[in-house]
């Protein structure tokens, strides 16, 4: 082989590796930048949304309605239920220093109620299908006892159509403060697009 058939062959390999190995590599190595938002009323959420992102190495915002939910369980019971059961937008604070446009993953968060998302995701949510436009998405959930119900459906359903939505997942909210190893596993294989 004389020099220029070398050189042509070594061009022939790095075009077979740039499609097979290293653009993925290349890929890869590019540190995807997330957010996690999140409403909680009690705090399971929270630590969810906490936990998460640490090992994501997210930055951390919170959702706040507008006027907060009364902090007893049945009075805050009987103001969301009828919320939820029309799907109704709750007004929200909005959140200091969120900038979508610098993340490339999005976790969202929220608690169960009433077998739906809390409304004040949902009007966050609502009000940024624009943004979210081309992330990647995740939802987690925390609940007491009902699983996901309709809330990964929901949240399918606002975003589905602007972002890459990944699966979904539900936590215990009585037993969240030992489910760290679970979130944790959760946050590292969304964040490799599992
Ligand atoms: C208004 C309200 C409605 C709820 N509805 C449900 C429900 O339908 N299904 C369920 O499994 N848990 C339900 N829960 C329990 C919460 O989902 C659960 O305690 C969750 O972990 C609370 O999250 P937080 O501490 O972040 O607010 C409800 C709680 C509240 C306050």
């Amino acid at each position: 082989m004389n020099r220029r058939e070398f050189v042509k062959s070594m061009g022939a390999v790095a075009g077979v590796a740039a499609i097979h190995g290293f653009a993925f590599a290349k890929e890869g190595a590019k540190k995807m930048k997330c957010a996690v938002i999140y409403f909680s009323w009690s705090g399971n959420t929270r630590f969810a949304a906490e936990t998460v992102a640490k090992k994501a190495g997210a930055d951390l915002f919170e959702i706040k309605a507008e006027k907060p939910y009364n902090a007893d369980f049945g009075k805050c019971c009987d103001e969301a239920k009828p919320e939820c059961y029309g799907k109704t937008l709750r007004a929200i604070k909005p959140i200091e220093g969120l900038d979508l446009a610098k993340y490339d993953v999005v976790f969202v968060g929220t608690p169960n109620w009433w077998g739906t998302m809390a409304p004040p995701v949902r009007t966050w949510l609502t009000q940024n299908v624009a943004a979210l436009k081309g992330k990647t998405m995740c939802l987690f959930q925390t609940h007491g006892g009902g699983g996901m119900q309709r809330v990964g459906k929901e949240f399918a359903e606002i975003v589905g159509d602007t972002a890459k939505v990944l699966a979904p997942k539900a936590f215990s909210g009585s037993s969240i403060k030992s489910s760290v190893a679970a979130l944790e596993a959760f946050a590292s294989e969304r964040m490799s697009g599992k």
